[in-house]
Protein backbone atom coordinates (compact mmCIF):
# COMPACT_ATOMS: atom_id res chain seq x y z
CA UNK A 1 0.00 0.00 0.00
CA UNK A 2 1.50 3.35 -0.59
CA UNK A 3 -0.06 6.81 -0.69
CA UNK A 4 1.61 10.45 -1.92
CA UNK A 5 1.41 13.28 0.23
CA UNK A 6 3.33 16.75 0.27
CA UNK A 7 5.05 18.38 2.98
CA UNK A 8 5.15 22.08 3.22
CA UNK A 9 8.10 22.41 1.09
CA UNK A 10 6.01 21.09 -1.57
CA UNK A 11 8.36 18.05 -1.54
CA UNK A 12 6.26 14.68 -2.34
CA UNK A 13 6.62 12.09 0.38
CA UNK A 14 5.50 8.65 -0.42
CA UNK A 15 4.10 6.83 2.66
CA UNK A 16 4.95 3.02 2.11
CA UNK A 17 3.70 0.42 4.45
CA UNK A 18 6.75 -2.48 3.66
CA UNK A 19 5.53 -6.10 3.76
CA UNK A 20 9.74 -7.57 3.80
CA UNK A 21 11.93 -7.32 6.16
CA UNK A 22 14.21 -4.18 5.56
CA UNK A 23 15.69 -4.10 9.53
CA UNK A 24 15.12 -0.72 10.66
CA UNK A 25 12.47 -1.71 12.59
CA UNK A 26 14.82 -2.86 14.68
CA UNK A 27 16.32 0.65 15.36
CA UNK A 28 14.16 0.85 18.70
CA UNK A 29 16.00 -2.27 20.13
CA UNK A 30 19.30 -0.83 18.81
CA UNK A 31 18.84 2.64 21.01
CA UNK A 32 17.36 0.77 23.84
CA UNK A 33 21.28 -1.48 23.58
CA UNK A 34 22.68 1.91 23.47
CA UNK A 35 20.79 3.15 25.80
CA UNK A 36 21.28 0.64 28.29
CA UNK A 37 25.11 0.59 27.43
CA UNK A 38 25.51 4.58 28.04
CA UNK A 39 22.67 5.03 30.93
CA UNK A 40 20.96 8.11 31.50
CA UNK A 41 21.86 11.68 33.36
CA UNK A 42 19.02 13.12 35.58
CA UNK A 43 19.80 16.02 37.29
CA UNK A 44 16.56 17.51 39.61
CA UNK A 45 16.42 20.67 41.78
CA UNK A 46 14.58 21.08 45.08
CA UNK A 47 13.90 24.10 46.53
CA UNK A 48 10.85 25.69 49.00
CA UNK A 49 11.42 27.32 52.46
CA UNK A 50 13.54 25.26 54.99
CA UNK A 51 12.35 22.68 56.66
CA UNK A 52 9.47 21.45 54.63
CA UNK A 53 10.97 18.06 53.74
CA UNK A 54 13.05 18.70 50.24
CA UNK A 55 15.82 15.96 51.09
CA UNK A 56 13.72 13.36 52.82
CA UNK A 57 11.26 13.03 49.41
CA UNK A 58 14.38 13.00 47.51
CA UNK A 59 15.58 9.94 49.16
CA UNK A 60 12.01 8.87 49.04
CA UNK A 61 11.37 9.49 45.30
CA UNK A 62 15.06 7.65 44.54
CA UNK A 63 14.74 5.15 47.48
CA UNK A 64 18.16 5.81 48.76
CA UNK A 65 19.15 8.69 51.23
CA UNK A 66 20.19 11.11 49.77
CA UNK A 67 22.59 12.71 52.51
CA UNK A 68 25.67 9.89 53.23
CA UNK A 69 24.94 7.24 55.99
CA UNK A 70 25.52 9.46 59.48
CA UNK A 71 28.58 8.63 62.10
CA UNK A 72 27.19 7.00 65.34
CA UNK A 73 27.59 10.90 66.80
CA UNK A 74 25.25 12.45 64.23
CA UNK A 75 22.83 9.64 63.68
CA UNK A 76 20.55 10.80 66.57
CA UNK A 77 20.65 14.27 64.39
CA UNK A 78 17.51 14.58 62.78
CA UNK A 79 18.38 14.92 58.98
CA UNK A 80 20.80 18.55 58.88
CA UNK A 81 19.92 21.83 56.93
CA UNK A 82 20.97 22.74 54.57
CA UNK A 83 22.18 25.93 54.10
CA UNK A 84 24.32 26.12 50.63
CA UNK A 85 23.66 24.35 47.20
CA UNK A 86 24.88 21.07 47.13
CA UNK A 87 25.26 18.80 44.40
CA UNK A 88 24.93 15.12 45.21
CA UNK A 89 25.55 12.55 42.57
CA UNK A 90 24.83 8.69 42.65
CA UNK A 91 24.47 5.82 39.80
CA UNK A 92 21.58 4.17 40.73
CA UNK A 93 20.75 0.96 38.79
CA UNK A 94 16.72 -1.08 38.08
CA UNK A 95 16.27 -4.11 35.74
CA UNK A 96 19.77 -3.16 34.35
CA UNK A 97 19.05 0.45 33.47
CA UNK A 98 21.56 2.94 34.63
CA UNK A 99 20.88 6.63 35.90
CA UNK A 100 23.21 8.76 37.23
CA UNK A 101 21.00 11.37 39.36
CA UNK A 102 22.42 14.30 40.65
CA UNK A 103 20.30 16.28 43.02
CA UNK A 104 20.95 19.94 43.66
CA UNK A 105 19.32 20.76 47.25
CA UNK A 106 19.12 24.49 47.78
CA UNK A 107 19.21 26.34 51.30
CA UNK A 108 15.73 26.46 52.37
CA UNK A 109 14.46 30.47 52.21
CA UNK A 110 12.48 31.95 54.93
CA UNK A 111 14.85 32.16 57.68
CA UNK A 112 16.46 35.53 57.06
CA UNK A 113 14.58 38.49 57.89
CA UNK A 114 15.21 39.86 54.22
CA UNK A 115 14.55 37.31 51.56
CA UNK A 116 14.38 39.53 48.94
CA UNK A 117 17.68 37.50 47.27
CA UNK A 118 16.38 34.45 48.02
CA UNK A 119 16.26 33.03 44.76
CA UNK A 120 19.80 34.21 43.83
CA UNK A 121 21.83 31.25 44.38
CA UNK A 122 19.26 29.40 43.01
CA UNK A 123 18.62 31.18 39.08
CA UNK A 124 22.77 31.21 39.72
CA UNK A 125 23.40 27.89 39.84
CA UNK A 126 21.11 26.90 36.90
CA UNK A 127 22.50 29.38 34.89
CA UNK A 128 26.05 28.70 35.66
CA UNK A 129 25.10 25.11 34.28
CA UNK A 130 23.87 26.34 31.19
CA UNK A 131 27.27 28.17 30.76
CA UNK A 132 28.85 25.19 31.09
CA UNK A 133 27.15 23.24 28.65
CA UNK A 134 27.27 26.20 25.92
CA UNK A 135 30.96 26.41 26.53
CA UNK A 136 31.18 22.29 26.41
CA UNK A 137 28.94 22.86 23.52
CA UNK A 138 31.64 25.15 21.73
CA UNK A 139 34.96 23.58 22.70
CA UNK A 140 36.23 21.04 19.84
CA UNK A 141 35.48 17.89 21.25
CA UNK A 142 31.97 18.11 21.75
CA UNK A 143 31.43 14.55 22.41
CA UNK A 144 32.73 14.34 26.11
CA UNK A 145 30.45 17.84 26.93
CA UNK A 146 27.98 15.91 29.72
CA UNK A 147 24.90 17.13 30.69
CA UNK A 148 24.59 19.01 34.08
CA UNK A 149 21.66 20.96 33.42
CA UNK A 150 18.84 20.74 36.06
CA UNK A 151 15.83 19.10 33.81
CA UNK A 152 13.20 19.69 36.98
CA UNK A 153 12.91 21.71 39.57
CA UNK A 154 10.49 19.99 42.98
CA UNK A 155 9.37 23.55 44.08
CA UNK A 156 8.62 22.83 47.78
CA UNK A 157 4.79 24.72 48.76
CA UNK A 158 4.39 25.03 52.61
CA UNK A 159 0.96 23.12 53.65
CA UNK A 160 -0.51 26.10 55.16
CA UNK A 161 -3.73 25.83 53.19
CA UNK A 162 -4.23 29.51 52.42
CA UNK A 163 -2.67 30.40 49.36
CA UNK A 164 1.03 30.90 48.01
CA UNK A 165 3.43 33.25 49.59
CA UNK A 166 4.66 36.42 48.06
CA UNK A 167 8.27 34.82 48.40
CA UNK A 168 7.42 31.79 46.47
CA UNK A 169 5.45 33.57 43.61
CA UNK A 170 8.81 35.86 43.20
CA UNK A 171 10.88 32.99 43.25
CA UNK A 172 8.23 30.73 41.03
CA UNK A 173 8.27 33.74 38.14
CA UNK A 174 12.42 34.12 38.31
CA UNK A 175 12.89 30.42 37.79
CA UNK A 176 9.61 29.41 35.60
CA UNK A 177 11.53 30.31 31.96
CA UNK A 178 14.78 28.20 33.41
CA UNK A 179 13.42 25.13 34.36
CA UNK A 180 10.89 22.72 33.87
CA UNK A 181 8.74 24.00 37.58
CA UNK A 182 6.69 20.73 38.88
CA UNK A 183 4.80 22.50 42.36
CA UNK A 184 4.69 20.21 45.54
CA UNK A 185 2.64 20.49 48.55
CA UNK A 186 5.13 20.00 51.29
CA UNK A 187 3.92 17.76 54.30
CA UNK A 188 0.92 17.35 52.83
CA UNK A 189 0.01 14.97 55.74
CA UNK A 190 -0.88 17.78 57.95
CA UNK A 191 -3.62 19.14 55.64
CA UNK A 192 -7.38 17.31 55.76
CA UNK A 193 -8.41 15.51 52.12
CA UNK A 194 -10.88 18.87 51.74
CA UNK A 195 -8.47 21.37 52.38
CA UNK A 196 -5.89 19.93 49.98
CA UNK A 197 -8.56 20.09 47.53
CA UNK A 198 -9.46 24.23 48.33
CA UNK A 199 -5.59 24.85 48.56
CA UNK A 200 -5.03 23.26 45.58
CA UNK A 201 -7.89 25.53 43.58
CA UNK A 202 -6.68 28.29 45.15
CA UNK A 203 -2.88 27.74 44.75
CA UNK A 204 -3.61 26.77 40.58
CA UNK A 205 -5.19 30.12 40.82
CA UNK A 206 -2.11 32.01 41.86
CA UNK A 207 -0.59 30.19 39.08
CA UNK A 208 -2.54 31.37 36.67
CA UNK A 209 -2.76 34.46 37.05
CA UNK A 210 0.78 35.10 37.66
CA UNK A 211 1.66 33.36 34.31
CA UNK A 212 3.85 31.25 36.15
CA UNK A 213 4.47 28.24 33.87
CA UNK A 214 4.62 24.86 35.51
CA UNK A 215 5.87 22.12 33.52
CA UNK A 216 2.97 20.00 31.36
CA UNK A 217 2.74 16.35 30.11
CA UNK A 218 3.56 16.34 26.24
CA UNK A 219 0.05 16.70 23.88
CA UNK A 220 1.43 14.05 22.07
CA UNK A 221 1.10 10.60 22.28
CA UNK A 222 4.04 8.76 23.90
CA UNK A 223 3.45 5.34 23.54
CA UNK A 224 0.74 3.17 23.07
CA UNK A 225 0.17 2.34 26.22
CA UNK A 226 -0.06 5.82 27.74
CA UNK A 227 -3.74 6.44 27.82
CA UNK A 228 -4.98 10.38 27.51
CA UNK A 229 -7.04 9.73 30.81
CA UNK A 230 -4.00 8.71 32.60
CA UNK A 231 -1.78 12.22 31.38
CA UNK A 232 -5.18 13.94 32.61
CA UNK A 233 -5.05 12.83 35.60
CA UNK A 234 -1.63 13.36 36.35
CA UNK A 235 -2.08 16.90 35.36
CA UNK A 236 -5.28 17.21 37.08
CA UNK A 237 -3.26 16.41 40.81
CA UNK A 238 -1.11 19.40 40.23
CA UNK A 239 0.24 20.80 42.88
CA UNK A 240 0.95 17.42 43.88
CA UNK A 241 0.40 16.87 47.64
CA UNK A 242 3.19 14.68 48.94
CA UNK A 243 4.60 13.06 51.78
CA UNK A 244 7.93 11.89 52.40
CA UNK A 245 9.32 8.90 54.59
CA UNK A 246 11.97 6.64 53.95
CA UNK A 247 11.37 4.55 57.05
CA UNK A 248 8.92 1.44 57.01
CA UNK A 249 5.96 1.15 59.20
CA UNK A 250 3.17 -1.20 60.28
CA UNK A 251 -0.21 -0.14 58.66
CA UNK A 252 -3.37 -0.86 59.66
CA UNK A 253 -3.75 -4.23 57.44
CA UNK A 254 -0.47 -5.12 59.21
CA UNK A 255 1.26 -4.37 56.01
CA UNK A 256 5.25 -3.10 55.89
CA UNK A 257 4.85 0.51 53.99
CA UNK A 258 6.88 3.31 53.71
CA UNK A 259 5.02 6.07 55.53
CA UNK A 260 4.62 8.16 58.45
CA UNK A 261 3.17 6.69 61.79
CA UNK A 262 0.61 8.75 63.65
CA UNK A 263 -1.36 7.81 67.39
CA UNK A 264 -4.68 7.96 64.11
CA UNK A 265 -2.80 5.77 61.86
CA UNK A 266 -0.23 5.48 59.37
CA UNK A 267 -0.09 7.81 56.47
CA UNK A 268 1.40 5.83 53.48
CA UNK A 269 3.65 7.02 50.67
CA UNK A 270 2.58 4.67 47.82
CA UNK A 271 -0.70 4.70 48.68
CA UNK A 272 -3.00 7.05 45.66
CA UNK A 273 -5.78 7.46 48.59
CA UNK A 274 -3.12 9.13 51.08
CA UNK A 275 -1.61 11.37 48.85
CA UNK A 276 0.22 12.40 45.05
CA UNK A 277 3.68 10.68 45.60
CA UNK A 278 3.01 8.17 42.97
CA UNK A 279 2.05 11.06 40.71
CA UNK A 280 4.95 12.99 40.92
CA UNK A 281 6.80 9.86 40.63
CA UNK A 282 4.88 8.89 37.30
CA UNK A 283 5.42 12.63 36.26
CA UNK A 284 9.19 12.66 37.44
CA UNK A 285 10.89 9.44 36.60
CA UNK A 286 8.48 7.02 35.46
CA UNK A 287 6.49 8.41 32.34
CA UNK A 288 8.15 11.71 31.09
CA UNK A 289 11.90 11.69 32.44
CA UNK A 290 12.77 11.84 28.66
CA UNK A 291 9.98 14.73 28.24
CA UNK A 292 11.80 16.37 30.97
CA UNK A 293 15.11 16.62 29.63
CA UNK A 294 13.85 16.84 25.88
CA UNK A 295 11.53 20.61 27.19
CA UNK A 296 15.33 21.62 28.87
CA UNK A 297 17.44 20.90 26.11
CA UNK A 298 14.85 21.86 23.39
CA UNK A 299 13.11 25.33 24.99
CA UNK A 300 14.63 26.40 28.10
CA UNK A 301 18.35 26.18 27.12
CA UNK A 302 17.94 27.20 23.79
CA UNK A 303 16.07 30.58 25.27
CA UNK A 304 19.00 31.08 27.48
CA UNK A 305 21.70 30.62 24.56
CA UNK A 306 19.43 33.02 22.45
CA UNK A 307 19.01 35.96 25.09
CA UNK A 308 22.84 35.26 26.10
CA UNK A 309 23.59 35.49 22.20
CA UNK A 310 20.93 39.08 22.15
CA UNK A 311 23.25 40.66 25.38
CA UNK A 312 26.40 39.78 23.64
CA UNK A 313 25.19 42.21 20.88
CA UNK A 314 23.07 39.90 18.54
CA UNK A 315 20.28 41.04 16.46
CA UNK A 316 17.20 40.11 18.09
CA UNK A 317 16.78 38.21 14.78
CA UNK A 318 15.96 34.44 15.51
CA UNK A 319 17.59 33.55 12.23
CA UNK A 320 20.63 35.60 13.05
CA UNK A 321 21.41 34.21 16.32
CA UNK A 322 20.93 30.68 15.80
CA UNK A 323 23.59 30.49 13.37
CA UNK A 324 26.16 32.80 14.91
CA UNK A 325 27.91 30.86 17.37
CA UNK A 326 29.89 31.95 20.40
CA UNK A 327 33.15 31.20 18.84
CA UNK A 328 32.38 33.10 15.79
CA UNK A 329 31.59 35.64 17.76
CA UNK A 330 34.65 35.57 19.88
CA UNK A 331 36.45 36.11 16.83
CA UNK A 332 34.55 38.67 14.93
CA UNK A 333 35.13 40.55 18.40
CA UNK A 334 38.83 39.57 17.96
CA UNK A 335 38.81 40.77 14.10
CA UNK A 336 37.36 44.22 15.55
CA UNK A 337 39.80 44.66 18.26
CA UNK A 338 42.79 44.35 15.80
CA UNK A 339 41.14 47.07 13.30
CA UNK A 340 40.23 49.48 16.38
CA UNK A 341 43.87 48.84 17.55
CA UNK A 342 45.42 49.31 13.88
CA UNK A 343 43.39 52.13 13.63
CA UNK A 344 45.28 53.58 17.08
CA UNK A 345 48.43 53.23 15.76
CA UNK A 346 47.93 55.01 12.55
CA UNK A 347 46.50 57.95 14.69
CA UNK A 348 49.56 57.82 16.79
CA UNK A 349 51.59 57.42 13.78
CA UNK A 350 50.69 60.68 12.11
CA UNK A 351 50.43 62.60 15.71
CA UNK A 352 54.12 61.58 15.71
CA UNK A 353 55.04 62.53 12.30
CA UNK A 354 53.66 65.78 12.98
CA UNK A 355 55.43 66.32 16.07
CA UNK A 356 58.81 65.56 14.53
CA UNK A 357 58.16 68.30 11.42
CA UNK A 358 57.10 71.02 13.98
CA UNK A 359 60.49 70.33 16.21
CA UNK A 360 62.69 70.02 12.82
CA UNK A 361 60.97 73.76 11.44
CA UNK A 362 61.82 75.20 14.87
CA UNK A 363 65.09 73.62 14.86
CA UNK A 364 65.76 74.93 11.68
CA UNK A 365 64.44 78.28 12.42
CA UNK A 366 66.90 78.29 15.12
CA UNK A 367 69.60 77.28 13.07
CA UNK A 368 68.68 79.87 10.49
CA UNK A 369 68.80 82.80 12.91
CA UNK A 370 71.93 81.27 14.48
CA UNK A 371 73.51 81.96 10.75
CA UNK A 372 72.34 85.35 10.25
CA UNK A 373 73.55 86.62 13.75
CA UNK A 374 77.03 84.60 13.53
CA UNK A 375 77.19 86.55 9.77
CA UNK A 376 75.74 89.88 11.31
CA UNK A 377 78.90 89.16 13.98
CA UNK A 378 81.43 88.40 11.76
CA UNK A 379 80.61 91.57 9.12
CA UNK A 380 80.91 93.80 12.32
CA UNK A 381 84.10 92.30 13.34
CA UNK A 382 85.74 92.72 9.83
CA UNK A 383 84.49 95.79 10.35
CA UNK A 384 86.28 96.92 13.16
CA UNK A 385 89.39 95.50 11.80
CA UNK A 386 89.60 97.44 8.35
CA UNK A 387 88.67 100.50 11.14
CA UNK A 388 91.58 99.32 13.38
CA UNK A 389 93.76 99.03 10.26
CA UNK A 390 92.95 102.13 8.61
CA UNK A 391 93.96 104.06 12.49
CA UNK A 392 96.73 101.98 12.21
CA UNK A 393 97.80 102.98 8.97
CA UNK A 394 97.20 106.89 10.37
CA UNK A 395 99.38 106.28 12.94
CA UNK A 396 102.05 104.99 11.41
CA UNK A 397 102.05 107.85 8.65
CA UNK A 398 101.79 110.21 11.79
CA UNK A 399 104.81 108.18 13.54
CA UNK A 400 106.95 108.45 9.80
CA UNK A 401 106.06 112.33 9.85
CA UNK A 402 107.09 112.95 13.26
CA UNK A 403 110.26 110.66 12.82
CA UNK A 404 111.23 112.92 9.33
CA UNK A 405 110.12 116.01 10.74
CA UNK A 406 112.50 115.52 14.27
CA UNK A 407 115.36 114.80 11.97
CA UNK A 408 115.05 117.75 10.09
CA UNK A 409 115.30 119.30 13.17
CA UNK A 410 118.23 117.49 14.16
CA UNK A 411 120.13 118.09 10.80
CA UNK A 412 119.69 122.03 11.28
CA UNK A 413 120.86 122.08 14.84
CA UNK A 414 124.12 120.16 13.79
CA UNK A 415 124.44 122.94 10.81
CA UNK A 416 124.20 126.13 13.20
CA UNK A 417 126.70 125.23 15.72
P1 LIG B 1 16.34 22.26 54.69
O1 LIG B 1 17.45 21.47 54.04
O2 LIG B 1 16.74 22.90 55.96
O3 LIG B 1 15.74 23.25 53.76
O4 LIG B 1 15.21 21.16 55.07
P2 LIG B 1 14.45 20.19 54.09
O5 LIG B 1 13.41 20.93 53.35
O6 LIG B 1 15.42 19.38 53.27
O7 LIG B 1 13.67 19.24 55.10
P3 LIG B 1 14.11 17.81 55.63
O8 LIG B 1 13.95 16.78 54.59
O9 LIG B 1 15.43 17.99 56.29
O10 LIG B 1 12.95 17.55 56.72
C1 LIG B 1 12.73 18.39 57.83
C2 LIG B 1 11.87 17.65 58.85
O11 LIG B 1 10.57 17.40 58.30
C3 LIG B 1 12.41 16.27 59.23
O12 LIG B 1 12.24 16.10 60.61
C4 LIG B 1 11.56 15.28 58.47
O13 LIG B 1 11.40 14.05 59.15
C5 LIG B 1 10.21 16.01 58.40
N1 LIG B 1 9.43 15.64 57.23
C6 LIG B 1 9.94 15.39 55.99
N2 LIG B 1 8.94 15.09 55.14
C7 LIG B 1 7.78 15.15 55.85
C8 LIG B 1 6.40 14.93 55.52
O14 LIG B 1 6.03 14.64 54.39
N3 LIG B 1 5.50 15.10 56.53
C9 LIG B 1 5.86 15.46 57.77
N4 LIG B 1 4.91 15.58 58.68
N5 LIG B 1 7.13 15.65 58.12
C10 LIG B 1 8.10 15.51 57.18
Amino acid sequence: TAGVTSNSNGTSIIRRKITSLVGFSNLPAQYHRKSLRKGFDFNVMVVGESGLGKSTLISTLFDMPLTPPRTPASSAAAIARTVAVRSISSELEEDGVKLRLTVVDTPGFGDQVNNDDAWRPIVGNIEQRFDAYLEGENMNNRTKVSDTRIHACLYFIAPTGHSLKAIDIEVMKKLHHKVNLIPVIAKSDILTDDEIVTFKARIRADLEYHKIAIFETPRYEIDSNETMEEKTSIMSKIPFAVVGATAEVINAEGRKVRGRKYPWGVVEVDNEDHCDFLKLRAMLVKNYMEELKEHTDEILYENYRAQKLVAMGFSQDQSVFKEISPSTKLEQDRIQQNARLQKMETEMKMVFQQKVSEKEQKLRRSEDELFARHREMKQQLEKDRRELESKLALLEQERYAYTEEKNVKKKGFSLRS
